[in-house]
């Protein structure tokens, strides 16, 4: 299979794992979605604001690593507002006649919400930029010197966009995005274990004990994440007939490869390979995928932000360096050069 080929299947098996987890947990009103606070209160003041003024809202961004609820923030704006939401996404978006066709389609008023925006070509984005700045639609009919172009006038609308490589936003994208651009947060463990158990009662089981405490430490600050552990640990209660309680937590996970800091197999299969091969780095993200045989933007996207995170690696401007708590994490020796740092 290609490279580009199994991007594209990664994508897709991602994104149906997500949006079945998130039709039956996501929150439908802003009091039920737990976590990002300022994020809410901004959005809530550019809501009122053009309501008050009878305008569709600015067009918003929302980045950050995925999982942390970018898609249900669009529904929830739509919902507030009354009004209709139209999804789509970068990669469906393939020529610049399917931007002009949803675009021409759209109502007086429609929300518009793009997902992985990042992965719209040159050409999409640049038919957008007049699109959200001054509500027109430049099409140009023709080649060479006889080409001509024709303005459409579109309905107003408000555009919002999410993406996990916001680096990959073209700065005149992101200037156009003139009612904010908003990066999500990974969840505090306390914010992970409200949504556990609002998760819990919803798919009708009981936590017991600390079983939401061993979910939220395992869930890499990510609500899409813990609900995915909530459901396998309720899978393995389920069928080994036993309570879900912070042992059978443990088990369940411990059987999905998930170590007591939440890393999968893969994270910590990129953490000995830094170690091991690179002896802790510094080394570039292509050498590093490489040696994985993995993707470069599914180290960026999926591994990088939560080892991060937990300061486990860094990021420098001559590549990715193991810290001394990553090598901790993997039970190694620290190398002296480190130590000296931590002194
Ligand atoms: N389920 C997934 N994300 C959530 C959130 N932020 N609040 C409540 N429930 C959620």
């Amino acid at each position: 299979m290609s490279s580009k080929k199994s991007k594209e299947k990664k994508d897709t098996e991602e994104t149906s794992v997500a949006s079945f987890l998130d039709k039956e947990l996501r929150p439908l009103s802003w009091e039920a979605y737990i976590g990002q606070e300022a994020i809410k209160n901004n959005l809530n003041i550019l809501l009122k604001a053009a309501a008050e003024r009878g305008t569709p809202p600015e067009h918003v961004l929302f980045y950050g690593p995925p999982g942390l609820g970018k898609t249900t923030l669009a529904h929830l704006v739509a919902r507030e507002t009354g009004r209709n939401l139209k999804i789509t996404s970068g990669p469906a978006i393939e020529r610049v006649g399917d931007l002009a066709s949803i675009l021409t389609n759209l109502t007086a008023g429609d929300i518009l919400f793009i997902d992985e925006i990042h992965r719209l070509n040159k050409a999409i984005e640049e038919v957008l930029y007049p699109a959200m700045e001054s509500g027109v639609l430049d099409i140009i009919i023709g080649k060479g010197p006889s080409a001509r172009t024709i303005q459409l006038e579109l309905p107003p609308f408000t555009l919002l966009a999410a993406t996990t490589r916001v680096a990959m936003i073209s700065s005149p994208l992101r200037s156009r995005f003139s009612g904010g651009v908003f990066r999500l947060e990974f969840y505090t463990e306390a914010e992970i274990e409200e949504i556990l158990h609002r998760s819990a009662k919803i798919i009708g089981v009981e936590l017991k004990g600390k079983a939401a405490k061993e979910i939220a430490k395992r869930s890499r600050f990510t609500p899409r994440t813990a609900n995915y552990f909530l459901k396998r640990a309720r899978d393995f209660a389920q069928v080994e007939s036993k309570p879900l309680d912070e042992e059978t937590v443990k088990k369940a996970l411990a059987m999905l490869g998930i170590d007591e800091k939440g890393l999968s197999p893969s994270d910590k299969k990129l953490l000995e390979v830094m170690a091991d091969k690179f002896s802790g780095g510094p080394v570039g993200l292509g050498t590093l995928a490489a040696a994985l045989s993995e993707e470069e933007a599914t180290i960026e996207e999926f591994n990088e932000p939560y080892l991060l995170q937990l300061g486990l690696i860094e990021r420098t401007t001559r590549g990715r360096t193991l810290t001394s708590h990553g090598y901790e994490h993997l039970g190694k020796k620290i190398p002296v050069n480190l130590q000296k740092k931590l002194i």
